[in-house]
């Protein structure tokens, strides 16, 4: 069975939320398709006015981040059951500037995968080398333990659901794309990890993401390698150029 494609931005910290607003209003009408989910992640306080503006269309709101706990003394956290409530539908987990700049480890990203989990939240985990792990040749060693790590404890019918993103962290917002070649070599790597972890039937559901540098030049090329079943885009997702991602054919 194919897999459906699955195209989402990720606006990092940009847009407040009357920006944002304006910004879904934009993009509603350039990103209708049938065959693709699309899904916008945006910042915690753009949430609930993004869900109001994307109903009745094929847009889905996702969060950039989450917290693990249910509730309580965690001043400044989100919980999951704040974000269910909103309309939250996906979550990104472990992006690699939430790593650097925010302690974020394989061990909380997995605790965060089994809470989304728990909340029916889809989430969208990143991984992916530096360019001196790339040189090295561990990239491929690199990946597999944070998806190993992020993985534990997660159920074969959850992984099924669930949405990986490889993004290499020298192609995050550089405008240097992976080759074609490099981005589905990894993608079919971190596919077959799953299968070594779960089953055929697992690694064959579950869908992987490129991102890093992602554009309406290069979206076609990527997304139709048989290992990448989407992306997950930065820069490009706040323009009108997003609706030529997701309509990439
Ligand atoms: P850019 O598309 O801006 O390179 O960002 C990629 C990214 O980090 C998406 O999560």
């Amino acid at each position: 069975m194919a897999r459906r494609k699955i195209i989402a931005g990720n606006w990092k910290m940009n847009m407040t939320p009357t920006q944002a607003v304006e910004l879904v209003n934009t993009l509603k009408p350039l990103v209708v398709t049938d065959e693709a989910d699309v899904v916008f992640c945006v910042p915690a306080i753009d949430i609930i006015p993004v869900a109001e503006a994307v109903k009745g269309s094929n847009i889905e709101v996702g969060a950039e981040n989450m917290y693990f706990e249910e509730s309580g003394a965690y001043t400044g956290e989100i919980s999951p059951a704040m974000l269910v409530d909103a309309g939250v539908k996906y979550v990104v987990l472990g992006h690699s500037e939430r790593r650097e700049y925010f302690a974020e480890t394989n061990e909380t990203v997995n605790k965060k995968m089994l809470k989304a989990f728990e909340h029916g939240i889809t989430p969208i985990m990143c991984c992916g080398e530096t360019l001196e792990q790339r040189e090295q040749g561990v990239t491929m060693d690199f990946i597999r333990q944070q998806v190993k790590v992020g993985f534990l404890g997660v159920t074969a019918d959850q992984a099924k659901t669930a949405v990986i993103a490889y993004e290499p962290i020298w192609a995050i917002g550089t405008g240097k794309t992976a080759t074609t070649e490099q981005a589905e070599e990894v993608c079919a790597g971190i596919r077959q990890c799953i299968k070594e972890i779960y089953d055929e039937a697992t690694a064959e559901a579950i869908r992987i993401q490129y991102g890093g540098s992602v554009n309406a030049g290069n979206a076609a090329e990527l997304f139709a390698q048989p290992d990448i079943d989407g992306g997950l885009v930065g820069g490009a997702s706040l323009k009108p150029d997003f609706g030529k991602i997701v309509n990439y054919k």
